[in-house]
């Protein structure tokens, strides 16, 4: 009982038929047992703080600790021979990466590389994928989309000559909706036809919780002739993922959210195999994407390598890429499809109670059909903004860890790692208890 009790507000509500039905579940859940491999946080008091807010920074896993522990033994034991003989050698440290990234988003391991960070590869995949020319010289993304990607898209327009009031294409959804509809994203697709260049779409996005229908869009972006890339800042380690089946042309992410590789961590990049080898493709290089078999020859002139690889530019930060090995081998223990059905479960009796027992004061901004959305669920209270605001704060001060997106969305997101069931329970009783003050 004592994850139940954690919550103050859970234990005034009536709800234990509802806790009841929680403990059954988090009873029979074969993956119960992983949330005691990452850190929970506490507040000052002592009390373990419920965490639904891993669509922003994934909790610690225990083992990130023990991985680059090795690593700064290796440093201080071996030197510069740590590159070729520590525990993990340094020089394909990277590597370790691969095949558990290519899992989660379904492709081959050479398709993908884990490097730099989310908008460093955006840009990198831009230099290659938005190349204007002619008429087809336009670039498409979501009015609401991440400002980090907003920037980067302008900035890759400014950059080639072009005025982003012409070339720059908006998708929003429809006046008087929240979210998008793919048949308005694909008609805008068809609208811009050959005129268009690139297409950026997000996975999941980030301030709705929507979950696209990548297949699709993919689809009508490459039958114009465009070039279609994605961001999975809010995807990766989410929601289920096919980008070799589905055929899109390059991907990046970010790994301190869902993955849980920790603040900051080394992100990645995915690029469909069909460019693996095309050495004409414009790119900017370093000698971490040169052909590894001659990067010691110390050659004047740039050969990449064959695959996601051919982008990096510099050797990988081994302290920081760590975590990530630490957290992708819980990935692999774990496996996506479980993780997607609890995940699918846990948020689904989040909106159930929201829906029950809150109606009246909370709209569910994130779509509810299956595949429409991921673990997050993106809240408006229905109050004027400050008010919204301090319900907002009454949670956080009962111990529930979400978030707050101007102007005025909560966003809430079970973990199928590391929360239960109850802990689902827990939060909506603490919600409750808020909207009443
Ligand atoms: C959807 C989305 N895109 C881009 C970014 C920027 O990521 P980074 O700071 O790692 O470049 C974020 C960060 O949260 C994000 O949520």
């Amino acid at each position: 009982m004592q994850r139940v009790r954690r919550c103050d507000a859970g234990a005034t509500l009536n709800t234990s038929h509802r806790f009841a039905q929680a403990l059954a579940l988090d009873a029979a859940d074969p993956l119960a047992g992983f949330a005691a491999e990452f850190h929970h946080p506490f507040d000052v008091n002592g009390r373990k703080l419920l965490y639904l807010c891993g669509h922003s920074l994934g909790l610690q896993p225990k083992s990130a600790a023990e991985y680059i522990e090795q690593e700064l033994a290796d440093w201080r034991r071996l030197g510069v021979l740590g590159h070729h003989v520590a525990a993990r050698p340094w020089i394909e440290y990277h590597e370790r990466a691969a095949a558990p990234l290519a899992d989660l988003v379904n492709s081959h391991p050479s398709e993908v590389v884990a490097m730099n960070s989310l908008t460093v590869n955006l840009h990198l995949m831009m230099v290659s994928f938005f190349r204007p020319s002619g008429v087809r010289n336009r670039l498409l993304i979501e009015r609401a989309a991440f400002p980090s990607d907003r920037y980067a898209v302008v900035s890759q327009l400014r950059f080639h000559g072009l005025d982003p009031d012409e070339h720059l294409i908006e998708i929003a959804p429809r006046e008087g909706e929240r979210t998008l509809r793919t048949e308005d994203v694909i008609a805008q697709i068809e609208t811009q036809g050959s005129r268009l260049a690139l297409a950026l779409l997000p996975g999941v996005q980030y301030l709705t919780g929507q979950s696209l229908q990548l297949e699709p869009l993919i689809a009508a972006a490459r039958a114009v002739g465009a070039s279609v890339g994605v961001d999975l800042a809010h995807s990766i380690g989410n929601t289920p993922l096919r980008l070799h089946d589905w055929n899109a042309d390059f991907a990046v992410w970010c790994s301190y959210k869902y993955l849980n590789a920790g603040p900051g961590a080394v992100g990645g990049c995915f690029v469909h195999e069909r460019h693996a080898a095309n050495s004409a493709l414009p790119r900017f290089c370093g000698w971490w994407g040169h052909d590894k078999s001659a990067r010691f020859l110390f050659e004047p002139d740039f050969k990449p390598i064959s695959g996601a690889e051919g982008w990096q530019l510099s050797n990988p930060p081994i302290l920081s890429t760590a975590p990530l090995l630490a957290s992708l081998g819980i990935f692999q223990r774990a496996g996506m499809p479980a993780l997607q059905r609890k995940s699918a479960s846990l948020t689904g009796l989040l909106r159930s109670l929201i829906e029950e027992q809150m109606a009246k004061d909370i709209d569910i901004i994130t779509p509810g059909a299956p595949a429409a959305f991921g673990a997050q669920l993106s809240l408006r209270i229905a109050r004027p903004v400050a008010e919204a605001q301090r319900c907002q704060q009454r949670l956080a001060a009962a111990g529930v860890i979400g978030d707050w997106r101007e102007p005025d969305i909560l966003r809430l997101a079970p973990n199928p790692l590391y929360n239960s069931f109850s802990d689902v329970v827990a939060a909506a009783a603490a919600l409750l208890q808020a909207l009443r003050g």
